[in-house]
């Protein structure tokens, strides 16, 4: 009786959580929040966090391993299948896996950030990871963070949230979050690289980074994360709500 018991309310449990579980999209440039408001608002929800800007880093590092430059498009594409991402928390924080091997610091590095714009604007390379980042959002409970999460990889999510900030105050926050992880760079070279990537993530084709058309916009500028997470937890309040009603 008290197996059956215990496996009624694990699927009563499990039901409530389902219809409650919503997918939310975070989208807008780089640095303006997105991640730190991804992740905070997973671990209130105890949702699944998913970083889609890992995923084109992780490729591109990938690449950069491999010797081959984002313009050589035939081999960038037949490369692809040999390419798998994965994440995985260690010590309470979540990693970028490629092909097994943890390479959350090296994907970071401005090596990186110089040529992830080029290699993000390749039809096939979102082809590749738009894909599976649809079959993790499939599960619901899914926080995920990008360019086009509202617009392409889920425009049925319940939560779109597109984030804005001023340029100086980004440069100034990831200037600061690379200083604190022990990277040698420059402020203007930050803010240089920053101004550049979203001149070509808003540019290209295919995806282009804009506010999906049922997107909530806010502006980070002058918000700390606690009064931007308290923004986006009534946003959500409102949504489960709402579908639980
Ligand atoms: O969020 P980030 O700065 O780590 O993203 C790195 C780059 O990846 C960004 O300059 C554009 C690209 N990107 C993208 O094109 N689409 C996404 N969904 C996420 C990132």
């Amino acid at each position: 009786f008290v197996e059956t018991g215990t496996i009624a309310i694990k699927v009563i449990f499990t039901f409530a959580n389902m219809k409650n579980s919503i997918v939310i999209a975070i989208d807008g440039g780089s640095s303006c929040g997105k991640s730190t408001l991804a992740k905070a608002l997973a671990k209130n929800l105890n949702y699944t966090y998913i970083d889609t800007g890992a995923m084109y880093r992780a490729v591109t590092h990938f690449l950069q391993q491999q010797g081959v430059k984002p313009n050589d498009i035939d081999r960038v594409e037949s490369l692809l299948d040999s390419i798998n991402i994965s994440f995985a928390n260690v010590e309470g924080e979540n990693h970028t896996f490629l092909n097994g091997s943890d390479v959350e610091k090296e994907i970071r590095t401005m090596k990186v950030a110089g040529q992830v714009s080029e290699v993000a604007a390749i039809p096939r390379v979102r082809h590749f990871l738009v894909e599976q980042q649809r079959a993790i959002g499939r599960e619901r409970g899914v926080v995920m963070d990008g360019r086009d999460i509202g617009t392409v990889v889920f425009p049925d999510a319940e939560l779109k949230i597109f984030l804005t900030a001023n340029l100086e105050i980004r440069a100034r926050r990831r200037f600061l979050e690379m200083q604190q992880k022990g990277t040698q760079v420059g402020f203007e070279e930050v803010r240089d690289n920053l101004s550049k990537r979203d001149l070509i993530d808003s540019g290209r084709t295919m995806s282009p980074l804009k506010p999906a058309k049922d997107a909530i916009l806010i502006d980070t500028t002058d918000l700390n994360i606690r009064q931007l997470l308290d923004q986006a937890m009534g946003l959500v309040a409102q949504i489960t709500e709402k579908t639980a009603g």
